[in-house]
C-alpha cells in the first residue's frame, strides 16, 4: 500500500525548520475546532506536535479534519511555521511551531475507545491491562517501556565493556530448586514427564563456569509459580550475573558500578561510589527488616535495659525472660490521637506484636500511656535515649524478632503517615552476612536461606553440622529505597562442603544426585571458584520510574490473580492437545 510516508517524527521539529516541506504520520491526541480553524494534536512515539488547518484551506481537507476523532492514524503534509509569539507552548518540545497542513490522509480509523489515552487519570487496572495495546500508547507507558530498554542497553553496554559474555540458557529444564514452586510443561514425546520453566538459571550459570566462561550475563526470563504482588510477577525479568575467580568484594563492586551507569546514562544522576552496608543483625536491629529504606531515619531503639528495671510487669517480664523491649522515637508525634496510635498497633499486631505502648514525651517529663511505671527514672531515661519534648515514643516488648520486625512496619507506615520519603531519592544498601540456613518450624528442619549452592562464611565451616543456627553465608542482597532489588552469593565450588549443606538441609544422597546429578558431577572436573548475584529487572524499574507495581513497567504483565486479561491465558487445553501431553485435569 502507499501512503504518505513521514520524512519527519513527532518530536523533532524546532524553530529552525521554519518553511520546510515536511510529511508527518501518528496518532489524533487531540482535535479542536475552533470556529473554522481546526487543530490536530499529532502524536508519535517522539512527541506531539500541532498541526493546523487554516481557515481558508480546500473543502476536502476541512472536511477530512472534522472526520477525524480521537486515536485515528493519520498522515499530514505541510509546511512548518513558526507560531505567533503569544501561542508559543513552553511546555512541548515543538511548542515554538507548528505544522499548517497541505493534505490529510486517514491511514485507519479508531472505534470509540475503552479510556482516555491523553488524560493523566487512569482507568481500572483491569481494563488497561484488557486493552494494553492501548494502555501502552499512553505518556508515562511510553515513558517506562523506553527507559526500560535504556536500562537494558546499559547493562549490556556496561558488561561488554568488561569482559562479560551474554549467554541464553534453556527455559525447558529439569526443575532447579530455588523455593518457589515450578511452572510445569507436560512433554509430548516423553509420556509422565514434563520439563520445568526455570526459577532462574542459577545451576546453568554455574556450568557456565566449569565451562570457562569465566564472566556470564544474560538479561533472564525466570518463572515462579508464585502469587502475583505489586512487587511480584509470575514471570519476570532478572539481569543474571556470573563470575569466576572472584571474592564477595568483587561481585559488590561490579554491581556499584553497574548501578552507577544505569542511573547516570539513563536518568542522568550520580549515585555514590560505594553503597551503605548493614549486616542482617543489624538491619533487622535497627529497621525490623532485611529490606530497610533508608530514604529516612526514625532508627529502632533497644529499651530492654531500662525495662529490667521497670514497673512495668509486662516489660520487666519479657526482659528477665531473654526477650527484647524496642522502641521507636516519634520526633514531633507527641500530638498524635488515640486513633493515631491505635492505627499503629494495628499495623504492629499484623507482625504478632501483642500491643504497642507508648509514651509522649512532654517538657514536665514522660505522660499517657505507661508513663506511671517510669515516674521514677523519667528523667535519666529521656537522657539516655535522647529524646525531646514533643515526641512519642512507641514500645513493643516480645522475643527480638517479633519486636524489630513489628517495629520495623510501624516505622514504614509513620513515614508513610508523615510523609517522610522524599521522592526522587534512591538509597542504595547492601545487607550482608545473612544466616546460611532457617528454622523451618511446621517441618522442623533447617532450610537454606538463600539456595543450596552459596557458600558458608570460612569460620563455621567445621562446626556447621553441629550446629547450623549461627552460620552466616557468603550471602549479599542489594536493597533500594526498602526493596530487594538484588540477590546473590559466593558458591560452593567443593563437592565435600556441598554435601554436609545436602546433610544439615535432609537431602538425601539420592535426591541431591536425581535433583541435581549433572551440577555435581560438572563439579567433578575442575570446578572454579565463582559467585554471582542477579538484580530484578522489573523492580529497579519500578523504583527508578517511581511506580508502586512491576506491572508498571512490564509490557504485557498478568494482573494481581495472576492471568492476563488481554488474551485471557490461561486458557482451557483441547481434548487433543490433553491427549498428545497425555495429560488428564481432575475435575
Ligand atoms: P532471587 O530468588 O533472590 O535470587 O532473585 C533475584 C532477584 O530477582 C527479583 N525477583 C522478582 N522480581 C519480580 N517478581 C518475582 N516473582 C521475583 N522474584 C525475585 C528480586 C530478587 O532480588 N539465582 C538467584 C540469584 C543468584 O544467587 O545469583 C536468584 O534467583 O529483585
Ligand atoms: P495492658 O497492661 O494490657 O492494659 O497494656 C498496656 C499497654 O501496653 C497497652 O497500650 C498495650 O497495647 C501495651 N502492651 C501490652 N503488651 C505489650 C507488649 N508485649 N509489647 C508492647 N506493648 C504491649
Amino acid at each position: 500500500m502507499k501512503f504518505l510516508k513521514r520524512t519527519y517524527n513527532c518530536g523533532q521539529l524546532i524553530a529552525s525548520d521554519n518553511g520546510k516541506k515536511v510529511i508527518l504520520n501518528g496518532w489524533v491526541h487531540k482535535n479542536r475546532d475552533h470556529g473554522g480553524i481546526h487543530f490536530i494534536n499529532l502524536r508519535d512515539r517522539y512527541g506531539i506536535v500541532q498541526v493546523v488547518i487554516d481557515e481558508d484551506a480546500s473543502d476536502l481537507l476541512k472536511k477530512t479534519a472534522s472526520e477525524l476523532k480521537f486515536e485515528y492514524c493519520i498522515a499530514v503534509s505541510g509546511v512548518v511555521r513558526k507560531r505567533p509569539p503569544e501561542m508559543i507552548n513552553k511546555e512541548m518540545a515543538t511548542g515554538e511551531i507548528e505544522i499548517a497542513a497541505e493534505e490529510v490522509t486517514i491511514l485507519s480509523t479508531c472505534e470509540t475507545l475503552p479510556f482516555m489515552i491523553n488524560e493523566k487519570a487512569e482507568a481500572r487496572e483491569d481494563l488497561r491491562l484488557r486493552h494494553r495495546f492501548l494502555d501502552l500508547r499512553t505518556e508515562k507507558m511510553q515513558k517506562n517501556i523506553m527507559l526500560r530498554h535504556e536500562v537494558t542497553f546499559a547493562v549490556r553496554e556496561y558488561l561488554n565493556n568488561l569482559d562479560f559474555f551474554e549467554i541464553e540458557t534453556p527455559t525447558f529444564i529439569k526443575s532447579t530448586p530455588e523455593g518457589a514452586r515450578d511452572f510445569i510443561v507436560p512433554s509430548r514425546l516423553y509420556p509422565g514427564k514434563a520439563f520445568a520453566l526455570p526459577q532462574s538459571p542459577q545451576i546453568y550459570k554455574q556450568l557456565l563456569m566449569v565451562s570457562g566462561f569465566d564472566k556470564y550475563f544474560q538479561i533472564a526470563r525466570c518463572y515462579r509459580d508464585e502469587d502475583a504482588r505489586g512487587d511480584r510477577q509470575p514471570e519476570f525479568t532478572q539481569i543474571d550475573i556470573e563470575m569466576s575467580f572472584v571474592d564477595k568484594e568483587d561481585v559488590l563492586k561490579l554491581i556499584e558500578g553497574l548501578m552507577q551507569h544505569i542511573f547516570s546514562k539513563t536518568i542522568s544522576i550520580t549515585l555514590p561510589t560505594a553503597f551503605k552496608r548493614l549486616t542482617y543483625f543489624d538491619s533487622m536491629n535497627l529497621y525490623g527488616t532485611d529490606k530497610p529504606d533508608l530514604r529516612f531515619d526514625l532508627a529502632i531503639g533497644d529499651f530492654t535495659d531500662i525495662a529490667k528495671e521497670s514497673e512495668f510487669s509486662v516489660f520487666r517480664q519479657v526482659a528477665e525472660n531473654g526477650g527484647a523491649v524496642k522502641f521507636i522515637n516519634a520526633k514531633g508525634c507527641g500530638n498524635f490521637s488515640r486513633k493515631q496510635i491505635t492505627e499503629l498497633e494495628d499495623t504492629a499486631k499484623i507482625y504478632k506484636a501483642k500491643g504497642l505502648a507508648w509514651m509522649k514525651v512532654t517538657e514536665a517529663g514522660l505522660d499517657g500511656g505507661i508513663s506511671k511505671f517510669f515516674k521514677d527514672s523519667e528523667k535519666s531515661i529521656i537522657d539516655k535515649i535522647k529524646a525531646e519534648n514533643g515526641d512519642l515514643l512507641l514500645f513493643v516488648a516480645d522475643t527480638w524478632k517479633i519486636s524489630c520486625a513489628s517495629l520495623g512496619a510501624v516505622r514504614n507506615k509513620l513515614a508513610a503517615d508523615l510523609n517522610l520519603v522524599d521522592k526522587g531519592k534512591f538509597e542504595f544498601v547492601w545487607i550482608i552476612d545473612f544466616p546460611l540456613f532457617e528454622w523451618n518450624e511446621d517441618e522442623k528442619k533447617w532450610d537454606p536461606a538463600h539456595h543450596m549452592f552459596s557458600m558458608p562464611q570460612e569460620q563455621y565451616l567445621n562446626t556447621m553440622e553441629a550446629d547450623p543456627g549461627p552460620v552466616k553465608g557468603e550471602l549479599y542482597d542489594l536493597v533500594l529505597n526498602g526493596y530487594e532489588v538484588a540477590s546473590g552469593s559466593i558458591r560452593i565450588h567443593s563437592p565435600i562442603i556441598q554435601k554436609k549443606i545436602f546433610n544439615i538441609v535432609g537431602f538425601s544422597e539420592e535426591e541431591a544426585m536425581s535433583k541435581f546429578g549433572f551440577l555435581l558431577d560438572a563439579f567433578k572436573y575442575g570446578p572454579p571458584p565463582h559467585g554471582g548475584i542477579a538484580p530484578g529487572l522489573d523492580r529497579l524499574l519500578m523504583i527508578m520510574c517511581e511506580e508502586n507495581s512491576i506491572r508498571e513497567v512490564i509490557a504485557f504483565p498478568k494482573n494481581t490473580a495472576g492471568m492476563s486479561p488481554l488474551d485471557s491465558s490461561p486458557s482451557e487445553l483441547s481434548k487433543q492437545q490433553m491427549e498428545e501431553l497425555h495429560i488428564k485435569f481432575i475435575e
